[in-house]
């Protein structure tokens, strides 16, 4: 039995480092937005508790599926970094990729700043398209170098970026032709194809809440993609909420799609704080939700399903 947790929209804070300076244009109104908002709605204790519960799990391996920032800080980052350090292991035994709220700033991207500090948490185990280097190490623009896969125990894991610097006050996502196009041939692969592939991407592949200005707009070109080269499972965040979904994958074969809710919520039972574990093994996958149950301010299983 092979057990992956998978956390996601942390929103760590950290302000190290800040200079008035950063807090231009889109970072400044997330900021206000940050200050008056979302402190009361994310809360670092409760990230602190989930992560001595995910501890406490002793998972094989743990997938972080973006938003670890809110405004694409360093001092965000180096929080995420610390709390990834203490609660989850070696970089070997964690992957992550980033959310919308770590390509806030057009710059922070192209400097691929995110990938600097993660890039051991994405070192790749294959080459793809004649790139082998990790994000935070290829030279150039730092998407060209997603996906990346990992191979872990049953799985491959295989890090997706569907974040761009919108350049709006949107959280709207976009794969990308080129990124779609090494995404299709990597999961073609034999050392891949016959793992059980988990593609691990920020923005759910589906239409699960509407307003575009928030969705990932080429979602129908990556649900094409799964349903021509196959995955196992798809992994991501975004919509701070536990959602599920089944997408056509090939020979009839449906794809699990699961989205979890934030890691910091502090709001109704329902999407309070929460992770989930995955149960590999012997052909089957069993789907356990841990949340934080505030009347007795700890984590509980809260949900047991088998989705595989
Ligand atoms: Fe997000």
């Amino acid at each position: 039995m092979y057990r992956l947790a998978h956390v996601t929209d942390p929103h760590f804070r950290g302000y190290a480092g800040l200079s008035l300076g950063a807090l231009a244009g889109k970072r400044a109104i997330g900021f206000l937005n940050l200050a008056f908002n979302r402190r009361r709605h994310h809360k670092l204790e409760l990230l602190a508790a989930l992560g001595e519960d995910l501890r406490a799990q002793a998972v094989d391996h743990l997938a972080l599926t973006g938003d670890l920032s809110n405004i694409s800080l360093a001092g965000e980052w180096r929080a995420a970094l610390q709390w990834i350090e203490r609660h989850a292991g070696a970089p070997d035994a964690v992957t992550v990729i980033p959310g919308n709220h770590d390509a806030y700033v057009a710059e922070v991207v192209r400097a691929g700043a995110f990938e600097k500090i993660f890039g051991s948490y994405q070192s790749r185990d294959l080459e793809i398209d004649g790139v082998a280097d990790a994000p935070g190490t290829a030279s150039g623009d730092p998407r060209s170098a997603y996906p990346f896969v990992r191979l872990r125990g049953p799985l491959a894991l295989i890090g997706v970026n569907s974040c761009v610097a919108t350049g709006d006050l949107g959280a709207w996502g976009e794969v990308g032709a080129a990124q779609l196009q090494r995404l299709e041939s990597v999961l073609a692969r034999v050392e891949v194809a016959r793992c059980v592939r988990v593609v691990l991407v920020h923005h759910p592949p589906v239409l699960h809440k509407g307003g575009e200005h928030r969705n990932l707009r080429d979602r129908a070109a990556l649900t094409a993609v799964l349903a021509r080269a196959g995955a196992d499972l798809v992994l991501h965040g975004h919509d701070h909420r536990d959602e599920s979904a089944v997408l056509d994958g090939p020979w009839g074969r449906g794809i699990a799609v699961i989205g979890a809710g934030s890691a910091s919520y502090a709001g109704a039972p329902e999407r309070r704080s929460r992770y989930n574990i995955y149960e590999i093994g012997d052909g089957a996958i069993t789907l356990v939700t841990r949340a934080h149950v505030e009347a007795k301010d700890r984590f509980e299983e809260v949900r047991r399903t088998k989705i595989a």
